[in-house]
């Protein structure tokens, strides 16, 4: 039965926009974050000369209690170090990365979004956005070279079906393949999942192409379909050549039609190359979205989130607050990014001079961590990685006759040899 915390949540959805209400699948439109019971009793409690309400153990002069041990391992204050974050993520860094979204993405103008909801990480923000938005046996529309992940993601967890359409034609982003797999998706809900740097192709498309993206999905919510686009943006920031799309696909999404609901999927992980941080966002965008639709949406996410994992570590939140607030934060990261490029453009070029080799071609690709050379000549894949491993000291990844390079993790002065070592190894068994 649905609770009636639930039920206000969807009446006010229904008034601010219905079309969302029909977007949310059963789980979302039955969450909500508790304001009753635990929460709001522990909150009426606060300051009180007693409190017995909260589920941490307090030392005697009230603060946190914690092993003294772990003072010398950090300065943080032991408020951002030891309690329970709310489940929403610490108010400061959802601020701050909502700052960011708008800097980073300077065509979103003014458009009203929601705050980001903190999360394990984006995989943890891909499963709440599969919890909040699909149900069995629906449709997500992808390109056919994604994130494997996203299988136990939305197949194993969520039951539902990825239909995908190949990424590229003649090069470019395959918008007729796209605006096909749109326009044949089932039913009238559809949820689309774009990702941007791509993983694994490594592709962004350009201006032209994410407009005309952008129009395939108008035509289809004018048609009289939703569309809810959940976009993960897990390598933002990290575009290397010139006339392609810098910023997120959200700026072009989250004002564009009242049956357009954007979900931003983003995060430090990639971006500020902190991986096992676990710290991730989802923040919504939608024509006309009032604060109110925001804040019911924020409430949902944010109560499936608490019953999924509670919250996010308050300690990682914490130490990227305090780096954002640093002055040198732009510098640092400025650093990496270079390194990331010079990798690519040597790739790049050693890519060139072995552009006419018969065994493989490189799949577009302009940005983020990654990579694919495509074979040629009935080579396998596996084979080759097989070989590489055991004959050439050197490890890749396959999917058929793709493999996927990882440019982020090899230093640049071992790409030319990474290149070379493929070449033998296809030579060889080409042989
Ligand atoms: C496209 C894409 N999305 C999301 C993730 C996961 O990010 P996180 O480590 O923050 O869960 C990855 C990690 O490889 C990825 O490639």
């Amino acid at each position: 039965m649905t609770d009636p915390q639930a039920t206000q949540l969807n009446d006010i959805i229904s008034k601010e926009n219905q079309l969302v209400l029909n977007m949310l699948s059963e789980r979302g439109k039955n969450i909500y974050f508790p304001k009753l019971g635990i929460l709001s009793q522990s909150a009426q409690a606060k300051g009180k000369e007693i409190n017995a309400t909260i589920g941490q153990a307090m030392a005697d002069d009230g603060k946190p209690m914690h092993l003294e041990g772990f003072d010398s391992l950090t300065n943080m204050s032991i408020g951002d170090i030891y309690p329970y974050a709310p489940s929403y993520g610490k108010p400061e860094l959802r601020a701050k990365w909502k700052e960011f979204i708008y800097e980073k993405n300077p065509s979103l103008g003014s458009h009203p979004i929601s705050l980001p909801i903190a999360t394990n990480g984006l995989t943890h923000a891909i499963s709440m956005a599969g919890y909040m938005f699909a149900d069995e046996h629906d449709e997500i529309i992808m390109p056919d070279l994604y994130w494997e992940n996203y299988d136990l993601i939305f197949d194993n967890t969520y039951n539902a079906t990825i239909k995908t359409f190949p990424l590229f034609a003649d090069n470019q982003f395959n918008i007729d393949g796209f605006t096909k797999a749109l326009q044949n998706a089932k039913g009238t809900k559809k949820i689309l999942l774009l990702n941007f740097p791509n993983n694994p192709t490594g592709y962004t498309p350009s201006p032209e192409e994410i407009d005309a993206i952008k129009k395939a999905i108008l035509a289809e919510a004018e048609a009289g379909n939703t569309v809810t686009v959940l976009i993960d943006d897990a390598y933002f920031g990290l575009v290397y050549k010139k006339g392609i799309f810098t910023e997120s696909i959200f700026t072009q999404l989250a004002n564009l039609h009242e049956r357009v609901l954007a979900v931003k999927i983003d995060g430090p992980t990639k971006e500020d190359y902190v991986w096992g941080f676990r710290v991730g966002f989802m923040t919504y965008g939608i024509k006309n979205g009032s604060p109110k639709l925001y804040e019911t949406l924020e409430a949902k996410t944010a109560g499936a989130v608490r019953g999924n994992i509670s919250n996010i570590s308050n300690l990682s939140q914490s130490l990227l607050y305090t780096i954002y607030q640093s002055k040198e934060y732009n510098s640092y990261k400025q650093d990496k990014y270079s390194i990331l490029e010079s990798r690519f453009a040597e790739l790049e070029q050693v890519l060139n001079e072995y552009g006419d080799n018969q065994h493989f071609t490189p799949l577009p690709y302009n940005s983020g961590y990654f990579m694919c050379i495509k074979l040629h000549g009935g080579l396998q894949g596996e084979e080759i990685r097989q070989l590489l491993l055991e004959k050439y000291s050197t490890g890749v990844i396959v999917f058929g006759d793709v493999i996927r390079l990882a440019f982020s993790a090899v230093p640049k002065q071992s790409i030319r040899k990474m290149v070379e070592n493929i070449i033998v190894a296809c030579k060889e068994l080409a042989q």
